[in-house]
């Protein structure tokens, strides 16, 4: 990501598969003055297609922000089966809150029709996507009109893991593992990637009982937030031993909001696609030995997980009032 100024402002795509820690993300970006939401696109992922583009209209209209338009994307990886993991997300996907029926009928268009033609309407390097979710949606878009790519200013996902391994193998992070040759496309196509891997989203756990102060928002955002955060760490505490759980895709939204919180290298990455122990794994090339070019800004670390949080519930404060 080239060096932004502090007050930076955006005008985002944000791919998503909700998910609790999406749901976080979307909160972090529709609360952002700084960010300016084209739309969002939603591919199968931690729930069904269908699932997660309803309860991304779910969130887009908690937060009175319904007339943000939701596009429902790819119902199945490029070449691999679907991988839901309800084990994590709950049976919705945003389980932990009783989530209003979103009133905003579904947009008919496909999401990846709907990506490549509003890219092509705007200018060159004036969209940033921010993806966090399997990238089934952007690489079909990326090889359905490569044009779209000089319109790209930059993409920031979420996924992979190196110094940490993986999160659903011990080899590779869920959102890469689901689409291997979807994130490999995605890396090779020469646009400004920032990557937030769970080598950095480790580093940056929620401050222990964070919902305490989500819920004293007062808000119908902040108790849902909290309600989230209760269910989303019941699973990842258990797996992992922890007392807090990283909010993955919401880190990522602050990586583009707060770089200077973060730090990391540009280097080689690319993605296993045939390994049988390692699909899906990001190969980073820290220590640039290939001689390969750097096509990817990976970051290492959160500086400062305690501003993050505290930066993301002041954004997350600003959300509708108390109903
Ligand atoms: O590994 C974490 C990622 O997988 C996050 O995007 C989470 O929502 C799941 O999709
Ligand atoms: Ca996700």
């Amino acid at each position: 990501m080239n060096a932004t100024q502090p007050d930076a402002t955006y005008r985002v795509i944000i791919d998503t598969d909700p998910g609790q820690d999406d749901a976080f993300a979307l909160l972090l970006a529709l609360a952002s003055p700084r960010i300016h939401i084209l739309g969002v696109t939603t591919v199968s992922g931690n729930v069904p297609a269908r699932q997660t583009a309803d309860n991304a209209r779910r969130i887009v209209e908690l937060a009175g922000h319904g007339h943000i338009a939701v596009f429902a994307g790819a119902e199945r990886p490029m070449l691999r089966e679907a991988r839901p993991v309800v084990e994590i997300h709950g049976e919705t996907g945003i389980d932990g809150w009783d989530w209003p029926l979103a009133q905003r009928p579904p947009e008919p268009r496909h999401a990846i029709e709907w990506l490549v033609e509003t890219l092509l309407r705007e200018p060159a390097g004036s969209v940033s996507l921010i993806a966090l979710a399997p990238q089934t949606n952007l690489a079909l878009a990326l090889r359905l009109e490569p044009a779209i790519t000089s319109r790209i200013a930059r993409i920031v996902f979420m996924g992979g893991g190196y110094f940490e391994g993986g999160n659903m193998t011990p080899a590779a992070e869920y959102n890469i593992l689901v689409d291997p040759e979807a994130a490999a496309i995605v890396l090779a196509s020469g646009i400004d990637i920032t990557a937030v891997p769970i080598d950095c989203t480790h580093t940056a756990p929620a401050p222990v009982d964070w919902s305490q102060e989500l819920d004293a928002l007062g808000t119908e955002v902040g108790r849902a937030c909290a309600g989230m955060m209760r269910f989303f760490e019941i699973h990842g505490n258990k797996k992992f031993g922890t007392k807090s759980r990283p909010l993955h895709d919401a880190i990522a939204v602050g990586a583009l909001l707060w770089p200077e919180l973060f730090e990391g290298r540009r280097c080689p990455v690319d993605v296993e696609r045939s390994g049988h122990l390692t699909t899906g794994m990001t190969v980073v090339d820290w220590l640039r030995q290939t001689g390969l070019p750097d096509n990817c800004l990976w970051l290492r670390r959160c500086l400062d997980p305690a501003e993050l949080y505290r930066r993301m519930l002041a954004e997350l404060a600003r959300l509708p009032p108390v109903a």
